[in-house]
């Protein structure tokens, strides 16, 4: 029998970044691929790191490429993270890629958006995956959110793990032990896995966000929210805004007090596409007692705590303040899975709406493409290209 012309194959890469462990694509979705009318091709031992081996995926009806030549004959590649987050990779920076290949991934375009412009002069077709619309039929294709619970779990692990207490209240013949005191900063998706991760665990734990409408989902997974009596940052699309720092100023001087109680800090505090608001300062540590631990999961946008060096961990005076680096990655089985759901609904929805024609009335579509025919079709970045470099 003839190949069918009109399947068109997806091509899973080994990622190459030295910490990456994740893989794009599991096992358990080529079918659903397969399903709807793709071929996969898979470069070999890309899942290996995440527990996932090549007979997995020939198993599930995949073909697995023994170089990254053979799989650069995929029309549609998937990756976990291209452009600045991943500089090693070809695939990542575009140099592998073909006219109208399409790319599917993690870009990090509002951090730095030069790598899109090489996608875009590559005449490459990208889909940014930060950029899916936060709307209830896009909730199954969310990968920010699916990383996001991931790093909220770890966060705490890390906390416990660096922290000379353990988190759950004991009595024993050897005494009555107090629950771990956990602040957690931030309660968007992390900030609140991170907060019945550590109810799990035990903890006391306390939270806060400059969304009002964040005190209602901290109450429903067990924590606490503190009311430090300032306004609301709510920005657009659920997200916080930038605010000045004047009300920086006035939160830390709001928290100082909860952070210096605390045998933990956890710190997730994000705005889309800016530096990450500096809440915690080493005059703030200072108050807090030694064998503390902050864990600032910001530290890839700069870090929530003003001591905070991003992939490492820094003492001071005591306090251990850790500042770890694609923490998804640590907890790659379950990360990859999860993404790997996420990008097979992406595909599906893709492909429902006549890829390889794109649907640009479809706001997913809209909204996640970021550079098509030789163009940044997106404007935000467009407009980011266009200033002047400070
Ligand atoms: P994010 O990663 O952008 O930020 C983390 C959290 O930090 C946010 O909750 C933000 O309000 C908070 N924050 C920012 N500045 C702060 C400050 N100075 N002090 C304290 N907290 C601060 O947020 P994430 O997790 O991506 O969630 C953003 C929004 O999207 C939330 O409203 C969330 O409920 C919503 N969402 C909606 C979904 C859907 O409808 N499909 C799916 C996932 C999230």
């Amino acid at each position: 029998m003839p190949p069918d012309s009109s399947l068109l194959t997806v091509g899973v890469p080994k990622e190459t970044s030295g910490q990456e462990r994740r893989v794009a694509l599991v096992p358990a979705d080529v079918r659903s691929l397969k399903k709807v009318g793709f071929e996969v091709l898979v470069e070999t031992n890309a899942g290996l790191r995440a527990g996932f081996l090549d007979a997995q995926y020939l198993q599930q009806g995949a073909r697995i490429a023994l170089d990254r030549a053979e799989l650069g004959a995929a029309e549609v590649i998937v990756h976990v993270r291209a452009g600045e987050a991943d500089p090693q990779d070809p695939f990542a920076v575009g140099e592998s890629l073909r006219e109208n290949q399409i790319l599917i991934a993690l870009c990090d375009p509002l951090s730095d958006s030069r790598p899109v412009a090489a996608l875009a002069e590559r005449r490459v077709t990208t889909f940014a995956l930060e950029l899916l619309p936060r709307i209830t039929r896009a909730q199954s294709m969310d990968v920010l959110s699916s990383m996001a619970t991931v790093a909220g779990y770890k966060a705490v692990l890390l906390a416990a793990e660096a922290s000379p207490r353990m988190f759950p209240m004991m009595m024993t013949a050897a005494g009555t032990l107090t629950p771990a005191k956990v602040f957690v900063v931030g309660a968007g998706v992390a900030g609140l896995q991170a907060i019945s991760t550590a109810r799990r665990l035990g903890a006391v734990v306390y939270a806060y966000d400059v969304r009002p409408a964040a005190r209602e989902q901290i109450q429903s997974v067990g924590g606490k929210p503190v009311d430090f009596g300032l306004e609301s940052a709510e920005g657009q699309g659920g997200y916080a805004r930038a605010m000045d720092q004047d009300f920086y100023k006035r939160q830390q001087a709001a928290m100082a007090k909860v952070v210096a109680e605390s045998d933990v800090v956890i710190t997730t505090a994000a705005v889309p596409g800016k530096r990450a608001p500096v809440l915690i300062t080493s005059d703030m540590l200072a108050g807090m007692s030694p064998g503390s631990v902050i864990v600032d999961l910001a530290a890839e946008r700069g870090g929530n705590c003003e001591a905070t060096r991003p992939g490492e961990t820094v003492d001071v005076g005591g306090i251990a303040v850790l500042g770890p680096l694609n923490v998804p990655a640590t907890v790659a089985h379950h990360a990859s899975q999860m993404f790997s759901r996420n990008i097979t609904a992406f595909l599906v929805h893709l492909k429902k709406n006549g890829l390889p024609t794109l649907d640009t009335q479809d706001e997913i579509v809209r909204d996640t493409l970021i550079t098509r025919d030789g163009q940044v079709v997106n404007p935000q970045i467009r407009d980011r290209l266009a200033a002047p470099v400070s």
